[in-house]
């Protein structure tokens, strides 16, 4: 057995070979289940206690020998694998295709960010509403036409269940669960039977706040919707309030941002106005509290409400809200960069 080991030393010492194949059969034949090296282990078992060291050592000699050898070769081959000559190692990599979110993700986002900082939370709630949570709550009496205002689609044989055509809706839910103070903001998707064109769309999304508690006041509203115009379209922009009418909000008001684009002296895009409307708002109408169990004595509170699609054609001076659910990709791509 000595023998054997030392005609292995001297045979693994003296191999070399240029291929990677008999290399790997030279490893099989030593190493392998079988191999010659293996079987030796295993015949050590039976070496008499009084040779085992010498025995020993020769066979972990052999063992390390072979190991190195191996490794050598294996190294060997790798730096004899030929590279395709059509293949240029030195070009730039293909760059990694880089998605971007939808505008009207990222103007969503914005807003939300906006009013987190000033410490509204967000609440969200189902699209297909009852005529409760859209319309009843919120003081909209049967029969009144300020429902006309909202073209509604209803669920066809239940005229109680509709598309909520704002998330107003949320905001009932809210008030429902909850006792104030209540400072919170509902993104979502609305739905109204419109129809569609460059300036209106049946789907779109909105984010309405609402913020109750004790003494909170319209001076509360317009400094809220002032701090949040300036951070989402630049510090120099000033805010207008004009009288109008909601049938949950009472006193209510539409609100215009000065023109985004010309900064106020008027242009194309404001009708030479120098103003665009981003908002209707107002303070809560008592009977709505009243509705949710909140006492209309001890609290007020202020709601406004926006389309998030409208900012956006503002914002990135877009002409027709279709793009926004058309999905191009050659549009959409525009914004991987936007903010
Ligand atoms: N809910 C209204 C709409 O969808 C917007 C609004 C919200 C107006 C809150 C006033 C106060 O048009």
């Amino acid at each position: 057995m000595l023998d054997k080991i030392k005609q292995l030393i001297a045979e693994v010492t003296s191999f070399d070979t240029d291929s990677a194949e008999i290399a790997e059969a030279f490893r099989v034949r030593l190493f392998g289940k079988k191999g010659e090296i293996t079987s030796l282990f295993e015949q050590f078992k039976e070496v008499l206690p009084q040779d085992k060291k010498a025995f020993g050592q020769e066979l972990n000699v052999l063992k390390t020998l072979t190991i190195n050898k191996l490794k050598e070769l294996q190294e060997k081959h790798k730096k004899t694998f030929k590279v395709d000559p059509a293949l240029d190692l030195t070009l730039p990599g293909d760059p990694a295709p880089l998605g971007s979110r939808h505008p009207v993700s990222l103007v969503r986002n914005e807003i939300v960010d906006i009013f987190n900082r000033l410490g509204f939370t967000i609440s969200t709630g189902p699209e297909i509403e009852d005529d409760w949570h859209v319309f009843s709550a919120l003081n909209f009496p049967p029969e009144h036409p300020a429902r006309d205002m909202q073209d509604t689609f209803f669920i066809q044989s239940n005229p109680d269940i509709l598309l909520r055509t704002h998330t107003s809706s949320v905001q009932v839910r809210v008030m429902e669960k909850q006792k104030p103070p209540i400072r919170t903001i509902s993104p979502g998707r609305v739905f109204r039977n419109e129809a569609i064109s460059a300036r209106s769309h049946c789907i779109f999304h909105q984010v309405e706040g609402l913020y109750i508690d004790k003494n909170v006041s319209f001076a509360d509203l317009k400094q809220t919707l002032l701090f949040f115009s300036k951070e989402m379209f630049g510090k120099d922009t000033q805010i207008r309030l004009r009288p109008s009418f909601f049938p949950f909000t009472e006193p209510s008001a539409e609100m215009d941002v000065s023109c985004t684009l010309c900064g106020g002296k008027g242009c194309n895009m404001c009708k030479y106005t120098g103003w665009l409307e981003i908002l209707g708002c107002g303070m809560v109408d008592p009977n709505v509290l009243d509705n949710v169990g909140i006492n209309s004595q001890d609290y007020t509170g202020f709601a406004f409400g926006m389309g998030i699609e409208r900012i956006a054609l503002l914002k990135f001076g877009i002409k027709d809200i279709r793009l926004l659910f058309e999905n191009d990709v050659r549009f959409l791509r525009q914004f991987t960069n936007a903010f």
